[in-house]
């Protein structure tokens, strides 16, 4: 049988386990270029927040019943397709569930004797991707300047305070627990860091440590830190904005300080934007990181669920609530050799 994860009921606030349901179908059979998968690893993300509101957004919604979306690190079991055989490794979108079939055409493989498997669902996965376009090409980081980048000791913002500091930036990451702020700075190099839930005056903490100010924000969470950002821009800054973690999970929106004055000051300009916009160029990203990632210049944290598919859900709220550091897996199944 193969066993998935539906969504029970729309949350209010921040998700509840009893939100989800556990539910065992037939393993499905593949058709013509289809192959099966049997799921290794499962990726929990912040945009599966998004999914499971009832306002639509720029993707389809979950609907009640429906097995819960994500991309997962899996083993092919039976191949229909050409190019995949028994036993090989991909990136495939089949949600959260043990099995699952999907079309071979697209589908990304992995090779494990390159890279650890899980990586393709981080460093050299979506998040990776997202940090590495976001910051050269929303951003247009040039050498030298000073990045702030918040939600940075998660999977993109790890990443992309690297890539900066690859490029001769100066970096300063914000980060919501002490060890997290240890390992951006001790471990991937950040120049300085502060932990947002024990800072009160964020205006203040980016004029110490950023006195001559940011050439490019890199955006994960919104709200209060976000705001603080604008007056402490410098000329031709640019906002890059990524997410906004802090906001998914309020009940009622937030209403900001209005900030657009210091838009004009200074000549800055704010952009958002979606990892799937760049994906001509997603194989060479990869490249380039995997490359990065060989000589030691690029390094990785995961943090994973281990006990199967019935932890994704408590997998995915510790996530939302920051029990990461780096990105979050959840464990759902060995290898077969
Ligand atoms: N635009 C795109 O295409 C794209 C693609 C991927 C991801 N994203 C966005 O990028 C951001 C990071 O994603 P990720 O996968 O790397 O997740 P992540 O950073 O690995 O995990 C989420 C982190 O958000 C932080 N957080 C939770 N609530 C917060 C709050 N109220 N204020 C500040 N931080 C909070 C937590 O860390 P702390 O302990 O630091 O609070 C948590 O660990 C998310 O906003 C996501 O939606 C965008």
């Amino acid at each position: 049988m193969n066993r998935q994860i539906t969504l029970a009921s729309r949350p209010v606030g921040y998700p509840k386990e009893s939100d989800f349901n556990l539910v065992e179908v037939p393993i499905p059979t593949p058709a013509d270029n289809q192959v099966l998968v049997k799921t290794i690893y499962l990726s929990v993300d912040p945009y599966m927040r998004g999914r499971i509101n009832s306002a639509k957004s720029y993707a389809a919604n979950v609907d009640i019943d429906e097995v819960m979306v994500g991309g997962v690190i899996a083993q092919v079991i039976e191949s229909k397709h050409p190019n995949f055989e028994v036993g090989d490794i991909v990136n495939a979108n089949i949600g959260w569930q043990e099995y699952g079939v999907t079309e071979g055409n697209g589908l990304r493989k992995i090779d494990p004797r390159m890279v650890p498997i899980s990586t393709g669902a981080g460093i050299l996965g979506m998040p990776g991707l997202t940090a590495y376009f976001g910051l050269l090409e929303v951003g247009q980081l040039q050498e030298l300047e000073t990045v702030f980048v918040s939600g940075a000791a998660g999977a993109v913002g790890s990443v992309v305070g690297q890539i900066a500091k690859i490029k001769g930036c100066r970096v300063i990451g914000s980060a919501g627990t002490d060890e997290k702020i240890d390992y951006i700075v001790n471990e991937l190099g950040f120049d300085a860091a502060f932990n947002y839930k024990h800072v009160t005056d964020y205006h203040a903490e980016l004029q110490k440590l950023i006195p001559d100010g940011i050439d490019v924000y890199f955006d994960n969470v919104g709200g209060e830190i976000t705001d603080a950002v604008f007056p402490n821009l410098r000329i031709n800054g640019r906002v890059v904005i990524c997410g906004q973690i802090s906001q998914y999970n309020l009940e009622k929106p937030e209403m900001g300080p209005r900030f657009l004055w210091h838009m004009i000051t200074k000549r800055a300009r704010i952009e958002g934007f979606l990892v799937f916009d760049f994906v001509d160029h997603h194989p060479r990203a990869l490249a380039q990181m995997a490359e990065w990632l060989q000589q030691g210049k690029l390094k990785y944290h995961e943090t994973i669920e281990e006990g199967g598919i019935e932890r994704a859900a408590a997998a995915f709220i510790s996530m939302l609530k920051g029990g990461n550091i780096g990105k979050q897996l959840v464990k759902i199944a060995e290898l077969n050799a």
